[in-house]
């Protein structure tokens, strides 16, 4: 964003570009909404992108890309080995974030795998301020343990504390003292998505840092979404404010041994890599390169995308970029918030979050509130959310649900891609859901995969409330 006084003497935030190629949407009726959700298996992944109006499912690879992406990708070099463009990419890397050993993959959870592969095996934990889906799987997959550390306020929606991504370093330290020989590494995810994309303050890096020396542990930083997490500490962090985003990221970046990023989100490609200065780190991750992502100058990434990689990865510390999309953000949840609609507070990075325990409280939790939270507001809106609660859990291992911390429903924002008036209906329509909660019912399996359910599951509307749903809003708000 571009920062400038205002008249009235306050502060001016104006977005520092402009839109030159559009997407045209359309608004499918309402009737129609109801049958592609039920066609979808009451999951919103489910549904065809046609369907959709307004598609804030994730951030991930949906992000719109500068003119200077795409003037890249046109005069990337084509090569099984060794291209031009890989070396560019090795240069942004260390000229960014400055690690010199780079390992491209083919998104982020590949870099989890190749991770996971090199440095978890049975009997491993791994500590970190919260687990991300994808990350708890390889972990697991490897035979490890995730241990979440997050601080208290994390876990109270209503809690304005400026960085609920914090890891606790109290309870971390007492878990590297219990687990002592077994953790195989601390993980920090900047900014934390399945806690409402809340970030992670540098005061906190720097002392999970210390304890990681003490301990002889590596610190792994998942920063998919680092962008973010930067901008936040220079609008929160005491002594960040006058600090270039660029300076602040690299700050941040130095305290990790291993780094790792989908580059799907912040740079706004379809990618992913790990990078490290730790030469024997490098050694033990290389290998699994060309058996699972392919040959080490490109990592199962298109040749075009890793040179759109090396201009994103710059953009994301210009300080006219960064940020569009958080604005927006703020301004739907202190909406929401005005209006008594259980939301994550401080608004952050991500997307919104809505509370969907609190918002369908006649609901038990093993009716899936998000999941029928999220299918209620595609039937109302059009609009794609994702389910962020039990559903995105998979069972233990005796067939029990677990119940994660929050059951949220998630709005993610894709960076620089929807307008105000998008946000404008957003806020219309979950008003309208609120105002109807009652008419929301739960959901229950028609098809449950064991692992990673929440993408391809299916389900129904327990005793047929679609329907109900879809009558009150005929009534009163017509066919769109
Ligand atoms: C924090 C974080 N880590 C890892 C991933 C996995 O990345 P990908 O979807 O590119 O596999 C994501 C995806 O959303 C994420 O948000």
């Amino acid at each position: 964003m571009i920062v400038v006084r205002s008249c009235d003497g306050g502060v001016l935030k104006v977005d520092g570009f402009r839109v030159r190629i559009f997407e045209r949407l359309s608004l499918p009726p309402v009737r129609y909404r109801l049958k592609a959700i039920k066609e979808a298996g009451w999951n919103t992944f489910l549904l065809k992108a046609d369907d959709v109006f307004i598609d804030l499912l994730t951030d991930s690879g949906v992000n719109a890309m500068s003119d200077r992406q795409l003037a890249a990708m046109m005069s990337a070099q084509d090569a099984y080995a060794g291209s031009r463009t890989y070396y560019e990419f090795l240069n942004a890397v260390e000229g960014v974030l400055g690690f010199k050993y780079v390992l491209p993959v083919h998104q982020g959870r590949a870099a989890e795998h190749v991770i996971s592969k090199a440095f978890v095996k049975d009997g491993s934990v791994v500590p970190m301020n919260y687990h991300f889906t994808t990350t708890k799987a390889h972990i697991e997959l490897a035979g490890g343990k995730v241990i979440e550390v997050p601080v208290k306020e994390a876990l109270d929606r209503r809690s304005r504390y400026p960085f609920k991504g914090n890891v606790d370093i109290e309870r971390l330290e007492e878990v590297l003292k219990a687990y002592r020989d077994r953790v195989a590494f601390v993980r920090i995810e900047a900014v934390a998505n399945l806690l409402g994309g809340q970030p992670v303050s540098m005061k906190n890096v720097a002392e999970v840092r210390e304890l990681c020396d003490r301990f002889r542990v590596p610190l792994i930083i998942d920063g998919s979404m680092i962008d973010w997490n930067v901008y936040f500490i220079k609008e929160r962090e005491a002594g960040y404010g006058s600090k270039s985003l660029e300076d602040i990221l690299r700050e941040f970046v130095s305290y990790a041994d291993v780094f790792y990023m989908s580059a799907r989100k912040a740079p706004a490609v379809r990618g992913g890599f790990i990078a490290t200065n730790n030469k024997g780190y490098y050694d033990r991750m290389v290998v699994h390169i060309p058996v699972y992502e392919g040959f080490l100058t490109y990592g199962g990434m298109s040749i075009r995308e890793i040179a759109a990689l090396s201009v994103g990865l710059r953009e994301m510390v210009d300080e006219n970029l960064v940020g569009s999309e958080l604005e927006l953000i703020k301004y739907i949840v202190e909406k929401l918030d005005n209006r008594g609609i259980p939301v994550v507070l401080p608004p952050g990075g991500l997307g919104v979050h809505v509370d969907a325990a609190e918002f369908l409280n006649h609901l038990p939790r093993n009716a899936y509130p998000a999941g029928a939270l999220a299918a209620a507001l595609y039937i109302a809106s059009g609009v794609r959310a994702m389910e962020r609660g039990t559903l995105s859990m998979d069972r233990d291992k005796d067939g029990r649900e677990v119940y994660p911390d929050l059951e949220l429903v998630r709005l993610a924002f894709p960076r620089r891609t929807y307008l105000k008036s998008h946000a404008d209906y957003v806020v219309d329509r979950l008003t309208w859901l609120y105002r109807h909660r009652d008419l929301i019912g739960g959901l229950k399996w028609v098809h449950e995969p064991p692992i990673l359910r929440f993408f391809l599951g299916r389900l129904e509307d327990i005793g047929n409330w679609g329907e109900e749903l879809l009558m009150a809003y005929l009534r009163e708000l017509g066919e769109y």
